[in-house]
């Protein structure tokens, strides 16, 4: 039987590129250069799938420049927001993420983030690697302390729920807001908000993991930097588009916020060019899901689904 023809746009894992050749008639971009508007639609004409990142853009326009022969896109990623879901629906192209396999470890980057930032790992990192560290007083790098400090969560799917167990172990009292309050035995306790200004009213820590939508772009705005309470630290492993920039900023300058823990930027790859003047903002390259483990998982789920759609089955993360 004629093998699927499936297009890889990025560099995946070692045993996920194995398992992709054993089974598809693949093609792989080694060169890792993310897939432009133009790649895509060509590709389209070209393979039955394609398995992106979320370093390729499905926008609406490219949706429907998009040839009949490509009919699923099963995306190594659990946010979409690069892929314009209604547009690829209307064109009858079945698209699917990868949820629950890389829940820990963005849990665990969003835990170094907020303690890096509460502690002040850039300024100290800086001190001694620059030979600078030549005093010690009890007054020095004071930081905030996660024990016993109330956490706010905004999102409390996967990954939230993964961070506040992680933060359970360092005592903190964890807040949250979600589109729904949780059953009992999800929430473990989480006191539930109804609304993101109850939620922020009581964040000394607040961590974002909510998807980018239109509803949640600038999300945390000036008005809701001011809710928090005064030296807040606030982390995002979710998405560039939740903060607008700006206003954090001002909230750093101002003290609202004594630090911030960001792994996400509205500009990716590069970041905000603004922000190396902060020493109290912690920031990482969205590496949130990179680890050795988490990306054979994310690479074997995209496959996984793959497999359910061209055996005829419904894949488990269609969405
Ligand atoms: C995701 O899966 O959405 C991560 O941000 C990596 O792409």
């Amino acid at each position: 039987m004629t093998k699927p023809r499936l297009w890889i746009t990025r560099r995946l894992s070692d045993a996920t590129l194995e398992r992709a050749a054993r089974d598809y008639d693949v093609v792989i971009n080694h060169d890792d250069t993310p897939g432009t508007a133009d790649q895509l639609i060509a590709a389209s004409a070209e393979f039955d799938a394609i398995l992106p990142c979320h370093s390729e853009h499905f926008s609406a326009e490219v949706a429907a420049r998009l040839d009949p022969r490509l009919k699923i896109i099963a995306n190594h990623s659990v946010g979409v927001d690069h892929c314009d879901l209604p547009a690829l629906k209307a064109r009858g192209i079945t698209v699917t993420n990868t949820p629950d396999v890389l829940s820990d470890a963005t849990a665990e980057l969003a835990m170094l983030l907020m303690l890096g930032a509460a502690r002040g790992a850039v300024a100290g990192d800086r001190i001694v690697r620059s030979g600078a560290w030549d005093s010690w007083s009890p007054a020095f790098m004071v930081g905030k302390q996660l024990g016993g400090a109330r956490l706010g969560i905004i999102g409390m799917g996967r990954v939230g729920r993964a961070f506040a167990a992680k933060a359970r172990g360092f005592e903190m009292e964890i807040h949250y807001f979600n589109r729904s309050e949780l059953s009992p035995d999800q929430a473990h306790g989480a006191i539930y908000h109804s609304t993101v200004e109850s939620l922020l009213g009581v964040a000394d820590f607040l961590s974002l993991h909510c998807p980018a939508t239109p509803e949640t772009t600038d999300l945390m705005n000036t008005a809701r930097f001011g809710l928090l309470p005064q030296g807040a630290v606030v982390v995002n492993t979710a998405r560039g588009a939740l903060i607008d920039e700006d206003a954090l900023m001002a909230a750093l300058d101002s003290g609202q916020v004594a630090a911030a823990g960001l792994d996400c930027f509205k500009t990716e790859p590069g970041g905000n060019p603004a922000f190396v003047g902060y020493d109290t903002i912690f920031m990482l390259p969205h590496i949130g899901s990179a680890t050795t483990k988490t990306r054979d998982a994310m690479g074997f789920r995209a496959l996984d689904n793959l497999d359910a759609f061209f055996a005829g089955e419904a894949p488990r993360d269609a969405l």
